[in-house]
């Protein structure tokens, strides 16, 4: 259970949701939007997420919500996307990488279609690298902020008919999990929140497998489920709460619970590899913002 006084904070606070037009991020949004932050939607759903925002900001009786098409594979969208709630809101401090797809999860044995193929890891993993990268230089612009990464447990856990799925999600936590330095280099936090199934249509999207029902499906329409409200609470503390960052943090059918990363082996390293790890930890922070201040020159002053 969230504190009230927590949740208070996020008064006139502003979020960039993607995937949001309906679904966990739709509902993600609803609670923002209830407790008093602004929200930016981009999705390629355009008449549910237009309608989503025309009624936050008819019911709130002021603009409080805005939306953008946005296709997450693409970089200029994310750009778009970020960039309005710089315009309608005067900047960014949250942001939820949501959108994702669950169709062709099964593709081990379907045509050797390469758009088709490239379309789970576009949409699942390499939008999440990109949008962070953009949600990054807006957070960094704005003197910090928090991203959550929707992943999932099948980013941990491997069912053999979601296989295309499993590698989506299991990229996503390994990103997810590289953002260690980030408060220090710009006071930005980076997490994921990984639930169980959660009743949405993501999952009819994974009922087939080709042109074939797939018979894991029966499992999974019997499995348990997740209550979104179990995962609106683990956004919420994600972006809460300041101690988190790198946390994967699984929503299941029984409530929150944080997957711990594995412990390297002791073979990764020795004498001379920890004291170059030190080293190298006196000056990454140093390095890694040298690298931000010329991303932000190359993003915010280029010439269109
Ligand atoms: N439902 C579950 O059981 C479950 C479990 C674990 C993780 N997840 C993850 O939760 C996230 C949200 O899924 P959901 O269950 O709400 O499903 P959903 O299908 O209801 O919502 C997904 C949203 O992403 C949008 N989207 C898809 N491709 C897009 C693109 N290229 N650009 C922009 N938007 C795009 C869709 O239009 C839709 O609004 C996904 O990343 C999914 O993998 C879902």
């Amino acid at each position: 259970m969230l504190a009230s006084d927590s949740l208070s904070s996020l008064k006139g606070k502003v979020a960039v949701l993607t995937g949001a037009s309906r679904g966990i991020g739709k509902a993600i949004a609803d609670a923002l939007v209830k407790h008093g932050a602004y929200v930016v939607i981009g999705d390629i759903l355009v008449a549910e997420g237009e309608q989503l925002v025309a009624d936050y900001n008819a019911n709130a009786g002021s603009k409080v919500a805005a939306f953008i098409r946005t296709d997450v594979t693409k970089y200029s969208d994310n750009q778009a996307l970020f960039k309005l709630a710089d315009a309608e809101f005067g900047g960014v401090d949250y942001a939820l990488l949501n959108a994702g797809i669950g169709s062709n999860a099964n593709s081990m044995f379907t045509e050797m279609d390469d758009e088709l193929e490239e379309r789970m890891i576009d949409i699942n993993t390499t939008a999440v690298i990109k949008g962070t990268k953009v949600a990054l230089l807006h957070m960094a612009k704005r003197g910090g902020g928090s991203i959550v990464h929707l992943a999932s447990v099948a980013g941990f856990f491997s069912s053999p008919s979601l296989a295309s799925y499993n590698a989506s999600k299991h990229g996503v936590i390994g990103y997810t999990r590289s953002f260690q330095l980030m408060p220090r280099i710009c006071n930005v936090r980076v997490n994921a929140i990984c639930p169980y199934w959660v009743e949405t249509d993501l999952i009819s999207s994974v009922k087939q497998t080709g042109k074939e029902d797939d018979p894991y499906y029966n499992i999974i329409k019997n499995s348990p489920r997740t209550k979104v409200k179990t995962v609106v609470d683990g956004f919420l503390t994600l972006i809460l709460d300041e101690a988190r960052n790198t946390q994967t943090l699984m929503a299941l059918p029984e409530g929150l619970e944080i997957m711990e990363p594995l412990v390297p082996l002791a073979s990764f390293g020795n004498e001379k590899t920890a004291q170059l790890q030190e080293e190298y930890l006196k000056n990454a922070v140093q390095t890694a913002k040298a690298q931000l201040a010329a991303a932000m020159e190359r993003y915010f002053l280029a010439k269109i």
